[in-house]
């Protein structure tokens, strides 16, 4: 039987990773699947919620009952999701939104020639923080891809990100992060709790954030 505990809930989640032109057929990009993100997704929905999936990727199966909107850049990122964010009650970024492009796209191919060539990068928008500058009665949670300090660093994220709750993978350790169909992670609260789940597959780690989200909203309502 469904458990509706986000019933009348707007849940937003990004997901897979950004692509950053650099000329008509390159681009930089990093290793996210979206498999993490697309399991946040379906799992919110069979628990009740109307879920918006903001997806970088169109390369996996579009869960059931999910509206799905697909992006490229960080930059179309970040603006489908500041127009999404205001009826969201829940925003999870799962996304691997790419930190820096190139400051130039160049409208050609550009053709091999110099033995060495400079690309110029440019920081993009952090869309959790200015998510996190704008909230207001919005539960928000990060994700936080570690390869070392893993606390240290998703408790930074915490605070400086303003978000409710930073779930942290050390994407070094074998059966986390990217690509696979499982992760290891831990759920880091705002009152210094944390909660360290064993390795477990992507669809239950989902679940497992999501009643974490509900029972957080809950405490917050009473
Ligand atoms: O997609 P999979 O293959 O299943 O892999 C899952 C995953 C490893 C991508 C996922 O579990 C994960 O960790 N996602 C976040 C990856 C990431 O970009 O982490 P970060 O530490 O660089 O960023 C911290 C947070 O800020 C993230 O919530 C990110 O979405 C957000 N961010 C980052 C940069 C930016 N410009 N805007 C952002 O909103």
């Amino acid at each position: 039987p469904k458990q509706a505990v986000l019933q009348n809930q707007t849940v937003l989640v990004t997901a897979g990773p950004t692509k950053e032109k650099l000329d008509p057929v390159r681009y930089f990009t990093n290793r996210s699947s979206g498999k993490m993100g697309y399991a946040l997704a379906e799992q919110a929905a069979l628990l009740g919620a109307n879920v918006i999936l903001i997806s970088g990727t169109d390369r996996l199966p579009i869960p059931q009952d999910v509206t799905w909107i697909h992006v490229e850049s960080a930059e179309d990122m970040y603006k489908e999701v500041m127009k999404h964010s205001v009826g969201a009650d829940i925003i999870i970024k799962s996304a691997a939104v790419a930190d820096y492009r190139p400051k130039q796209m160049f409208d050609s191919k550009i053709k091999k020639s110099a033995d060495r060539i400079m690309i110029e990068m440019e920081k993009t928008t952090d869309i959790l923080y200015e998510l996190g500058k704008r909230k207001k009665d919005q539960f928000l949670v990060g994700f936080a891809a570690e390869t070392n300090h893993v606390e240290e660093y998703a408790r930074e994220k915490l605070t400086r990100k303003n978000a409710d709750m930073i779930v942290a993978n050390n994407v070094t350790l074998e059966g986390a992060g990217f690509e696979g169909n499982t992760n290891i992670v831990t759920i880091y609260h705002k009152d210094g709790s944390a909660k360290e789940l064993p390795i477990m597959s992507k669809a239950d780690i989902a679940k497992e954030i999501l009643m974490e989200i509900a029972s957080q909203m809950g405490e917050w309502q009473t």
